[in-house]
């Protein structure tokens, strides 16, 4: 069935109001009616990709295309990291052909009118969303964020949607817009004591891993956990699985008050326990680790709270000449962090701040220096393995900084 448009929807289709927003809403029609949407739904924010890790030549040209044709955004619109750090990507060895169609990519989206914020945690950018307003954003646990912990509403939107939904202000009606579809599945008990910031992290994979795509229902995280802790929750959960929106019971907006599950009964129930988390602990560390090169946490970025606490624990240690410490943050958090003197120590004791890119999407360089790696972050243990061929070791941030530290 054709999409019903408003007015002004069918003035950008008639490109009325320029070649970008025509092709925009021709390309979301495209994709929106197969998936039975029947109308569009206004948007406050987009969460867009400009990784050239990930969109390669196909979504360096794509950008290029909609910039040519006097594209522009119509809300906020903020981006995913870069694949290199902007600073420093010269003097780490980064290939040079391939900074210069990530910068190519850059120069694409600031002509686009994105924000120059490169990070996966846009919620502490100042790209914040209210409970029940609709957005448009791309990357897992972002998406996951604003959907669970923030209450707005979004679909996993795919790189080259969000875009054109950047510069219409609109994207097609269907799944976590509507809300039937944003009812609790699965139901989830948590019963392994008081949980530390590791263990967020591996609860987030064990539900991943079991409910696949289901939307579960949370008992027993504690009012007290911090954004942090949910922030790695979501992201494992949707790197195990492919989980976009999960309630906290008594904790996350949409479970505060009555029945998540709305009456309905859980299609599957199980008890994370302290010995599961254990096992899934270890089942995350790869078989042969060597000695630890490297040290990373940030994944998604650090926060300013999160810095703080690895400040703490360096102090009176320095990072080990044969081995690296790196912390992928924002530019904000890096920038306060310097201004209260902890960046500062941090560099002087050995740390690289890795501002405003991700491991993930872009090569590790070093020419086979690092062999392998510690992390805190769940979602790092499951990808990095694969994406990077390295060993990795999944353990708590304590003992990643005595991993990679001695004492000064
Ligand atoms: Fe962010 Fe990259 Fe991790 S986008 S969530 S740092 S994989």
């Amino acid at each position: 069935m054709a999409m019903k448009l408003t007015p002004y929807e069918q003035e950008m289709l008639d490109g009325k109001h320029g070649e970008a927003k025509q092709f925009a809403m021709r390309a979301m029609i495209k994709i929106g009616e197969p998936l039975g949407a029947e109308e569009f739904v206004e948007v406050v924010s987009v969460q867009a990709m400009a990784h050239f890790g990930s969109l390669h030549i196909a979504g360096r040209d794509y950008m290029r295309k909609l910039a040519c044709m006097g594209g522009k955004c119509c809300v906020p619109c903020t981006q995913d990291p870069a694949s290199i750090p902007w600073d420093t990507w010269e003097e780490m060895g980064y290939d040079r052909e391939y900074a210069a169609n990530q910068m190519d990519l850059c120069k694409s989206v600031m002509q686009l009118g994105e924000y120059h914020a490169w990070s996966c945690t846009p919620y502490v950018q100042g790209n914040v969303p209210r409970v029940g307003q609709n957005v448009a954003w791309a990357e897992s646990s972002a998406v996951s964020y604003a959907n669970s912990v923030l209450g707005a509403r979004t679909n996993r939107t795919p790189a080259g949607l969000a875009v054109c939904a950047a510069l219409t202000g609109r994207i097609p009606k269907f799944g976590l817009y509507f809300d039937e579809n944003r009812k609790a599945q699965v139901k989830v008990v948590v019963d392994a004591g008081e949980l530390s910031d590791l263990d967020y992290n591996t609860i987030g994979i064990i539900i991943g891993k079991r409910v696949g795509n289901y939307i579960p229902a949370i008992y027993g995280i504690p009012a007290s956990t911090t954004n942090e802790n949910l922030k790695y929750l979501g992201a494992c959960a949707a790197s195990s699985g492919s989980v976009a929106l999960w309630h906290a019971v008594g904790v996350t907006p949409e479970a505060l008050h009555g029945d998540p599950f709305e009456g309905r009964e859980p299609v599957m129930e199980f008890t994370i326990t302290r010995e599961m988390l254990t096992e899934t602990e270890k089942s995350l560390c790869t078989k042969n680790p060597g000695e630890v090169d490297l040290y990373v946490t940030g994944c998604p970025h650090s926060s300013v709270a999160e810095i703080v606490k690895l400040h703490e624990l360096m102090k009176g240690r320095r990072v080990r000449k044969d081995k690296d410490m790196w912390i992928f943050t924002t530019a904000e958090a890096c920038n306060m962090m310097r201004r209260s003197g902890v960046v500062g120590e941090l560099e002087a004791a050995g740390v690289r701040m890795m501002v405003q890119t991700c491991l993930v999407i872009s090569p590790l360089v070093g020419n086979g220096k690092y062999k392998t790696l510690i992390t805190d972050s769940g979602k790092n243990a499951s990808y990095l393995p694969s994406e990077h061929g390295i060993e990795l070791i999944y353990a708590s941030m304590e003992k990643c900084v005595e991993a990679v530290t001695e004492p000064v």
